[in-house]
């Protein structure tokens, strides 16, 4: 069954946009686990457009879950990581002018530097997973650099208008991931997962565990943080359990 991991990254967006001290992305993530979120991510950016280094830290204290640090593998953040120690480092390509995160990261085109990034992760006790296009070449290559595990990007299955193209885009994550149980690697995905289009990732059988970041929040602004998780959270048990 599939973990649903919660982005509060949006929250400390609303946040920053009158640079105030409300509202709070760590009292979103208390309640978040209250309502059934099974890890909490946030990306410090190097522009820290929303997340700061402090609500790195103080994530790390409050959260009871798993925290999970979405960041670009340079040295800045990776010296951040070894210091805070979240739980996990998902390493994500990061570039200024994007609005979001626009895809997986090529590991074919950086594998040393990736490998160095993973072996100095795991010597401080954190463990490193690499966000990854559904690619073979990309999940093989995650492995040599050590990682423990990988993210898929779902946002070309979420961009899919019709249903054969987005069944063709499920089928390139499931056969991507098919050969990772053997290879030790742990599969989790995300990106434009929402309300409508969660459950067959969802019930993908490795699965296991899907960030979900904007739509939570945008549903949490009418509902709340508390309804929003935990509707997401049932729709995925759901799937999980027609498995
Ligand atoms: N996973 C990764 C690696 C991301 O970069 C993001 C966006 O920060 C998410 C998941 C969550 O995406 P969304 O906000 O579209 O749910």
């Amino acid at each position: 069954m599939s973990k649903l991991g919660v982005n509060v990254d949006h929250i400390a967006n609303i946040r920053q946009s009158r640079k105030a001290i409300e509202p709070d992305p760590v009292t979103a993530a208390l309640i978040a686990e209250m309502a059934g979120a099974e890890s909490i991510t946030v990306h410090l950016r190097s522009d820290r457009r929303h997340i700061q280094d402090e609500d790195v830290r103080l994530l790390r204290r409050m959260v009871k879950t798993k925290l999970n640090l979405e960041m670009a593998a340079t040295e800045e953040m990776v010296k951040i990581a070894c210091e805070i120690k979240p739980d996990t480092v998902t390493l994500v390509p990061e570039k200024p002018q994007e609005v979001t995160t626009e895809g997986g990261l090529n590991i074919l085109a950086a594998q040393d530097e990736l490998e160095r990034v993973c072996a100095a992760l795991k010597s401080a006790g954190v463990s490193p997973g690499i966000f990854i296009d559904p690619d073979s070449r990309q999940v093989r290559a995650a492995q040599a650099c050590r990682a423990d595990f990988i993210e898929f990007h779902t946002g070309i299955y979420a961009a899919a208008k019709q249903s054969s193209r987005q069944a063709e885009e499920l089928n390139k994550i499931v056969q991507a991931g098919q050969a990772t149980g053997e290879m030790g690697l742990v599969v989790n995905a995300g990106h434009d997962l929402n309300y409508r289009n969660v459950q067959p990732i969802a019930a993908i059988p490795f699965m296991n565990e899907l960030n979900i970041g904007h739509s939570i929040i945008a549903r949490a602004a009418f509902v709340g943080i508390e309804r929003a998780v935990r509707q997401m959270a049932d729709l995925i048990k759901e799937a999980g359990s027609k498995q």
